[in-house]
Order: structure tokens, then C-alpha cells, then sequence
């Protein structure tokens, strides 16, 4: 770090700098469970959107998008499936190396037992057209999303059903071959059994414990069985799963703060990862908030929030690099990381911050292989739809045109600069 507290840019050679996205949320055009479910709840959504969002700082700019129920409706998004050398490109422009990205089972398998060969062309071509630019592809086989198909059989709350998504590994990562060398297998366990089976903010939006428990279980099982399929293809590729991992931390020194804030922290990482950590080559974190603990209670000191009224503590990210590094020795790629900011007034500062806690966490020993930002252009944000802007990359939904952002572009050239080109 030099005196201005600027990153001084050093950062491993063959280090991976890219972006993130998920197929569900730029593809467009999908058909799985997430698209029934946004038909047949984006009115109600619009209806209550001013008693959910209105506190928010960003509320103004967002109110005409949340109201309208093709908020909440993925629909074409910007068309990626068809456009995505155009967003290719983009990737070129800001000198990275490294795009994760999710293949889509409901487009591969559409019907039970039956592949479509056009989808999966599709994602064999995808990859390699990545690799001909040098850029390493990631690549995630659960995103969210599912086919229809499989959630009507109660999806991942029946442990049988596991054997339905290694069969969809074993074909699609046969079919990548040796295009891919990076795999991702599960993107945020908890998250999707919270949302889905208790949150009721998610499909099958439905509140029981104990399907939510047998979530989390059956996708630590279904981890390990797609890892031991992966190794058994080729032992060369390169597994893990995308952890959600925030930062818990005690707001005084009160016991009950910092004893609270060490069971948060140690009940959102340690137990899902324990149970695959032996099926992982790498670790996968993602990285998004802080939470302050007073007593056994979470308050947010809330001075910088993103539009989604996230509280951003960026250089946290180091704690969090730091704790999961010391605790399983793997190496580690941060897998995402970004925030919602419309008018791009805090990216900047974010990704700065976000730089400055990777390198100390670097320094201190933490073998980090990685930096994959969140996202690489606008997308569909789950239960929020359309309004939050995650992107380096607007995306105007109405003509499909991508505009990199002022600090996309300066993280371009910070890009380059740390690359040596
Ligand atoms: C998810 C992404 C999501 C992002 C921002 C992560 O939880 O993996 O799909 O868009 O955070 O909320």
C-alpha cells in the first residue's frame, strides 16, 4: 500500500481478472421454473412494490421500473444467448482473462432423459470461442434455475433426485470437454434454500424447515457426487462450489457481540463447506456485505448503501479471504463481488476498496487465484427483476445496446496495467 492508501498493483501473474454472470439472468428467452414463476407473480409484485422498496435512497429512480409488472418478467433481457460475441467483446475491451458464466439444464435437458443437441452446440461453441480469445471460462452447473420437469419431481428436496443433476454434469461436462478446466458446481446453497424453501421469495416460494434443511443438505450431496463424476472424466479439471460468505463482525466488545458474530459467521460458512470441502479443488467465494452484530441482533452502521440498500464495506472482503483461507488452505477465486449502482456513482470506489482488501489478504498469505466481478452487464436480479443494475455494462432493455460504464472502463485500464500489457 503506498501513502494515498492506493492499491499498489501487484497481484499474482497468471492471476484470473473477469467477470460473472448467470445464464437466467442475461440469456433471455428461457423456459424453466423461474420464468412460470415470474408470469404468474410479476402483477402482485408490481402491486406491492411501493410498501417493499420505499424506503429506499434509490426509490425516485426506481419507482416507475418497480411498479411495472415487466419488471419482474426476465423475458428477452439483452438476448445474450444470441449476442453473446458482441458481449464477448466487452470482456476484450476491458483486458480480462477469465468470464464465469452458467450453462442452462432446462435448455439442455428440456424434457426428461431427452438432450437437445442444438443447446448443447450451443454452449460447446460458447466455451470455445472463450478459449480462442484466452479467456479461461468458468463455468457453473446450478444457477437458480431449473427445468420444470425436475421441480415437479420435488426438485432438491428429495435426495433421489440428485442422480437427475449428476446425469446433467456427466453429459454437459462431456460435451465441453477439454474447453473447460474451471468448474463451479452449486452457486450459493443457502441462498437458494433460503429464498426458495423458507423466504418465500423465490420459487416454490413456499416457508418449511424441513424441506429448507434437506435443500441444503441434498446440494452438499449433490456436490460431491458431481465432483467425483467431474474427476472421473479428468482429474485435471479444476472444482468447486460459489460460497456466499459475508462478513460478521461484533459492533462493540460486548461477549454476546462478538460471540454472536463468530456463530453467524461460522454458521453461513463452515457447515455447508465442511461437508464438501474434501470434493473441492478450489474455493469459490462470494463476496457482496458486512454485518455489524450487537448482542445477538444484526444493525447496520448503513453509511454507504448500494440502490438494493446493501451496506458496502468492500475492503471487508479481506477478513473473509483471510478466515476461509486459514481455515481450508485451498486456493481461493473470488467468484463474485459488486453491487447495484444505477448511476455508477460508487463502482469505482467499490472495486478500489475491493483491490486494496485483496491485497492485503495476498500479502498475508492467502493464495488468491481471482477476481470475477458481478456482473458483466445489467441482468435480472431474482425477486427485484429488472430495475437493479449490477452491470459494467447498462444494457438498454428496450434496444439490446450495451454501454460500458466509466468505471468499467477504468477497471479496464487498472486491468491492464496490473496484466503488464
Ligand atoms: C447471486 C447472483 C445475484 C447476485 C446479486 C448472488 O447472490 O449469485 O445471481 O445476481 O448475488 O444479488
Amino acid at each position: 500500500m503506498n501513502e494515498s492508501n492506493k492499491p499498489v498493483l501487484e497481484f499474482p501473474k497468471r492471476f484470473l481478472w473477469g467477470v460473472a454472470t448467470s445464464a437466467h439472468q442475461v440469456e433471455g428467452g428461457n423456459h424453466n421454473q423461474w420464468t412460470v414463476w415470474e408470469l404468474e407473480n410479476a402483477k402482485a409484485k408490481a402491486a406491492q412494490a411501493g410498501y417493499h422498496l420505499n424506503d429506499h435512497d434509490s426509490w425516485e429512480q426506481i419507482k416507475d421500473q418497480a411498479k411495472d409488472p415487466d419488471n419482474y418478467v426476465s423475458g428477452a433481457l439483452g438476448d445474450h444467448y444470441n449476442r453473446y460475441l458482441e458481449d464477448f467483446e466487452l470482456l476484450e475491451k476491458m483486458h480480462m482473462n477469465a468470464y464465469r458464466f452458467s450453462v442452462e439444464w432446462s435448455r439442455i435437458e428440456p424434457e426428461e432423459g431427452v438432450w437437445d443437441a442444438e443447446a448443447v452446440m450451443h454452449y460447446k461453441e460458447y466455451a470455445a470461442r472463450l478459449k480462442k480469445r484466452n479467456i479461461e471460462p468458468i463455468v457453473t452447473l446450478f444457477h437458480f434455475t431449473l427445468p420444470v420437469w425436475f421441480t415437479q419431481k420435488g426438485g432438491f428436496t428429495k435426495r433421489s433426485n440428485v442422480k437427475y443433476f449428476t446425469r446433467f454434469t456427466e453429459k454437459i461436462i462431456s460435451e465441453l470437454g477439454t474447453s473447460v478446466r474451471l468448474i463451479i458446481t452449486i452457486n450459493e446453497p443457502e441462498v437458494y434454500a433460503s429464498e426458495s424453501y423458507y423466504n418465500q421469495s423465490w420459487p416454490p416460494a413456499v416457508r418449511d424447515r424441513y424441506k429448507w434443511w434437506r435443500v441444503i443438505n441434498n446440494l452438499a450431496y449433490a456436490h460431491r457426487q458431481s465432483a467425483k463424476v467431474i474427476h472421473r472424466l479428468n482429474r485435471r479439471y479444476k472444482v468447486s462450489i460459489a460460497k456466499n460468505s459475508n462478513f460478521f463482525y461484533p459492533g462493540d466488545n460486548a461477549w454476546l457481540s462478538r460471540f454472536s458474530a463468530a456463530v453467524m459467521q461460522y454458521g453461513q460458512d463452515d457447515y455447508f463447506i465442511m461437508k464438501v470441502i474434501k470434493h473441492c479443488d478450489f474455493l469459490g467465494v462470494n463476496y457482496y456485505f458486512s454485518h455489524r452484530v450487537y448482542g445477538y441482533r444484526i444493525h447496520n452502521p448503513d453509511q454507504q448503501l448500494s440502490d438494493l440498500n446493501w451496506d458496502l464495506h468492500p475492503a471487508d472482503i479481506q477478513y473473509v479471504l483471510e478466515r476461509l483461507h486459514g481455515r481450508y488452505k485451498l486456493p481461493i477465486i473470488v467468484t463474485e463481488n459488486g453491487l447495484a449502482d444505477a448511476d455508477d456513482s460508487r463502482r469505482q470506489w467499490w472495486i478500489t476498496q475491493t483491490l486494496i482488501g485483496m491485497q492485503k489478504a495476498i500479502a498475508s498469505g492467502v493464495q488468491l487465484q481471482g477476481y470475477l466481478h458481478w456482473s458483466l452487464m445489467d441482468n435480472f436480479e431474482w425477486a427485484e427483476g429488472k430495475w437493479p443494475r449490477f452491470g459494467l455494462a447498462a444494457v438498454d432493455y428496450k434496444t439490446g445496446e450495451r454501454t460500458l460504464r466509466p468505471s468499467a472502463r477504468w477497471f479496464g485500464r487498472v486491468i491492464k496495467k496490473v496484466r503488464g500489457l
